[in-house]
């Protein structure tokens, strides 16, 4: 979670300062009010901005974030005053710059690759494995897999033993150059991910700090 201190310009937009600020906040829409992913908080000068419309209250109330100070950076307008804004965790996971180009590629074993062919057997229409992280867990992050429906825009897309690996531009520094193998644990079988971002990882193996 990141907090910063900031003054707009009068009818500055929020997105607009803190992406100008280096603060590579979520705008998938591009901000015309369809996706809520510029989501903040803003905790103090919250009396400066520009009330919400109805459109923007709409969406925070979808993405079940009417708590006090939330608002969507793409549609806070500036007045005069200074602000503290919190990105929230979730956004927080996003700003970290993409790696296209220089990422260390995912590796699946054999195995591994085995299991996920399987996977996506099952999933006509699928066009890859997606491999991501959340913040969760008892050491920070948790690995989450899944298929791919589709490749976004920004996906960095691996391949590694005939199998396709997509990962997230928000995901991918804390992934990437992870092996992934499947191992026999007692009577069942899990994934094991063997990443060297991982400055620690908690005994469940599925969640770690970097
Ligand atoms: Fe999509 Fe703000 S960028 S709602």
């Amino acid at each position: 979670m990141a907090t910063l201190k900031l003054r707009l310009a009068e009818g500055e937009k929020l997105l607009d300062s803190l992406l100008r600020r280096g603060v590579e906040v979520a705008h998938d829409c591009g901000g015309t009010l369809a996706c809520g992913t510029c989501r903040v908080i803003v905790r103090e000068g919250l009396e400066s901005l520009g009330a919400p419309t109805e459109d923007e209250r709409d969406i925070l109330d979808k993405a079940s974030s009417l708590e006090p100070g939330g608002r969507l950076a793409c549609q806070a307008i500036g007045g005069d005053g200074e602000l503290v804004v919190e990105i929230p965790q979730d956004q927080a996971l996003r700003i970290a710059a993409p790696l296209r180009g220089t990422a260390r590629p995912i590796v699946l074993s054999a195995a591994a690759a085995r299991h996920f062919a399987s996977q996506l057997a099952k999933r006509p229409g699928a066009a890859a494995v997606r491999l991501a992280v959340q913040a969760a867990g008892c050491s920070g992050y948790r690995y989450r897999v899944d298929h791919a429906d589709a490749i976004g825009a920004q996906d960095v897309v691996f391949e590694s033993n005939g199998i396709r690996i997509a990962v997230d531009p928000a995901s991918l520094p804390h992934v990437q150059g992870t092996t992934l193998d499947v191992v026999q644990d007692g009577l069942s079988r899990r994934l094991r991910f063997d990443n060297p971002n991982a400055a620690q990882t908690c005994g469940c193996g599925e969640s770690f700090g970097t």
